[in-house]
Formats: structure tokens, sequence, C-alpha cells
């Protein structure tokens, strides 16, 4: 099949290239500016707010599946510029479904959207499942809600094959900073050569999120594009809840050198709902989708490629 992948260049989207061409697929990949090193693609630069841009590269080149990743995707970012992860977030996936609507709308399109869209819901501390309501508490949150449920309402009145994912917590190698893993993973590897005073700053530890190795949910992508599955939501997460905390013991104890810790207020959230798990029955059933990677290998994987990238 010949993929469109938007936002490809940057951390999942090169990931997820991969997994296309792995599979078999034609990608156009399309970024802003992001860097695609990749050979295995065919690289177009458009900013997916501009309707005439995305209407070009649909009318023009005609994919037979597209998966939707361009975002703002940080949430303390979205809290100083809401507007800019709106627009990005809100209104790139507007634009994007009005040129499927307009050029193909017998494409199907994998929407990314973000477990973040629950929100308080969490509370409970139970795994959310895609029936769950969406109650989001920051700028970034409200953005991938917002685009989902416009995305699903234009595809019931238009009659086009949406599938919005909620994609929870992943991390992996090429991860950029502002993430958690990447966060100390990075700091670690800055000390071992010596670049920086053995102190590695973290934010708030407590708070447990739902972990998945990257390549892992590109999988569930890809499966989700190929297979004949319910129009709809679904969920992308491993079920299990890992605290920061438990993320940086294993990493500082993967260190070359003794590490000190120091608590960073700047880092922590004005809304950190303690406890992010999610139950990825429903994907599980649809496509047969299921972890293949182990967690700590992958947070052994994400330092040693800091070790090489820093
Ligand atoms: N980034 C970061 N850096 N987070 C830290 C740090 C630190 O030094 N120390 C502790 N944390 C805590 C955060 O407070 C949060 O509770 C948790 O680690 C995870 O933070 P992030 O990795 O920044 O992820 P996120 O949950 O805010 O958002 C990510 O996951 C969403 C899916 O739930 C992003 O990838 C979003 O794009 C994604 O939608």
């Amino acid at each position: 099949m010949r993929v469109l992948i938007t936002g490809a260049g940057g951390f999942v989207g090169n990931h997820l290239i991969k997994e296309l061409s792995k599979r078999g697929h034609e990608v156009l990949a399309g970024t802003l500016s992001g860097d695609i090193t990749s050979k295995i693609c065919q690289r177009l630069e458009f900013n997916i707010t501009e309707s005439y841009q995305v209407e070009a590269i649909l009318r023009d080149l005609k994919p037979e599946g597209i998966i939707h990743l361009a975002a703002q995707s940080m949430v303390k970012h979205a809290w100083e510029y809401p507007l800019e992860t709106v627009q990005v977030n809100t209104v790139g996936t507007i634009v994007l479904l009005n040129a499927v609507k307009k050029y193909l709308p017998l494409t199907k399109v994998v929407c990314v959207g973000s477990s973040e869209e629950y929100g308080l819901s969490a509370k409970t501390g139970k795994p959310l499942t895609e029936e769950d309501p969406c109650m989001p508490q920051n700028p970034y949150a409200t953005s991938k809600f917002a685009a989902g449920l416009i995305a699903l309402q234009m595809a019931k009145r238009d009659n086009l094959y949406v599938i919005h994912v909620r994609a929870f917590n992943h991390f992996g190698p090429g991860q950029q900073l502002g993430f958690v893993v990447s966060d100390f993973a990075s700091q670690i590897a800055r000390i071992e050569e010596g670049l920086t005073e053995s102190v590695l700053k973290v934010g708030e530890l407590s708070a447990s999120r739902d972990f998945t190795d990257v390549r892992d949910v590109v999988r569930a992508y890809a499966l989700l594009l190929e297979n004949e599955v319910k129009p709809g939501i679904y969920n992308i997460c491993s079920g299990v809840p890992r605290a920061a905390k438990e993320i940086l013991d294993f990493l500082v104890k993967a260190a070359k050198t003794p590490i000190r810790i120091q608590v960073d207020e700047t880092r922590y959230r004005l809304s950190d709902v303690p406890v992010f798990i999610g139950s990825s029955a429903k994907v599980h059933k649809a496509v047969a989708w299921q972890l293949e990677r182990n967690f700590y290998v992958s947070l052994t994987e994400t330092l040693d490629w800091w070790r090489q990238n820093i």
C-alpha cells in the first residue's frame, strides 16, 4: 500500500517509516522540516495547517492509507504555546480530513491522539478503556481530544474511514528531550562523558504512566491501517503502571558512574494525574496486537542510544 505519514520527521515517524517499509509498504514521508535520513521513503515537505499544501499532496500522490502523526507533542510546551498547539494538533487534523474528503474519501486515516485525552478519568487508577469519558486537563490534551472528536464527527457525516488511536506514553531510541526517559537517559550519558557534574535533575517521581516501546506502538499503527477494523477509538498501551521513580532507579543503576539525584521544581507539571494506565483489550481483539518488547531492554537501548548520540 502507498502510505502517507504526516509528521514523519519526528521520533515516532522515523520508527514508523522503518516498520512500514519492512512490511512492504511504499512510504511517503511528510514533514514540515524534520530530518528524514531514511532512503527507504519519499520525503515530502509540507505544513499540515496549510490546506493548499495538504490538498496538493493528496491530489497528486494519492496515498492509499494515511497515518497522521504531525503534532506538537509536548505537554509542557503546550502550556506555554496553547495557540500553536491547537493550530497544529486540532486545526491540522481538520485540514487533513477536509483534504481527504475532497480528494480521497475512501482512504483510511489513522489519527494519532493521546491517553492525555482521558485526563481526570484516570483518577480512579483503573485501566482506561475507550468507553471512559474524556476530561482533558491541559491544552495539549484538549487539542488532541478536540482533534479526535471532530475527526470522528466528520467521518460519520461524510462517510470517511477514520481510526483515532489514543497512544499512551512511548519511548525508545531517538526520542528527543522533554520526555521522561530521554530526559533521564541523556543526563546520564552526559555525566558518564564528564560533560556535566554528577547530578541528575528530575521532576515529579511518584506519578505512574503506561509506557510502551515506540517500536511496539508503530506496529499497532501499521496493523490498524492494514486490517479491516471498525472505525473509532483504539487505545495503544501496555496496561502496566510504571512510576518515573522506577525508570530513574533502573537507569541510575545502569550508569557507569555514581550519580546524585536533585529535584528540579521547574520540571513539575501544573496538573499531574498520579496514575495513568490503559486497557489495550480492544486493539488486541481487533488486530491481535500485543507487546513484543521487554520494558527494561528498551530502557537500556534508549540509554545506549543517548551514549552514542550525546
Ligand atoms: N519530561 C519529564 N522530564 N517528565 C518527568 C521528569 C523529567 O525530568 N521527571 C518526572 N517526570 C514525570 C512527568 O511529571 C510525568 O508524570 C511523567 O514523568 C511522564 O512525563 P513525559 O515523559 O513528559 O510524558 P507525558 O505523560 O507528559 O506526555 C507524553 O505522553 C502522552 C501520552 O500519555 C507525551 O509523549 C505525549 O505526547 C503523549 O500524548
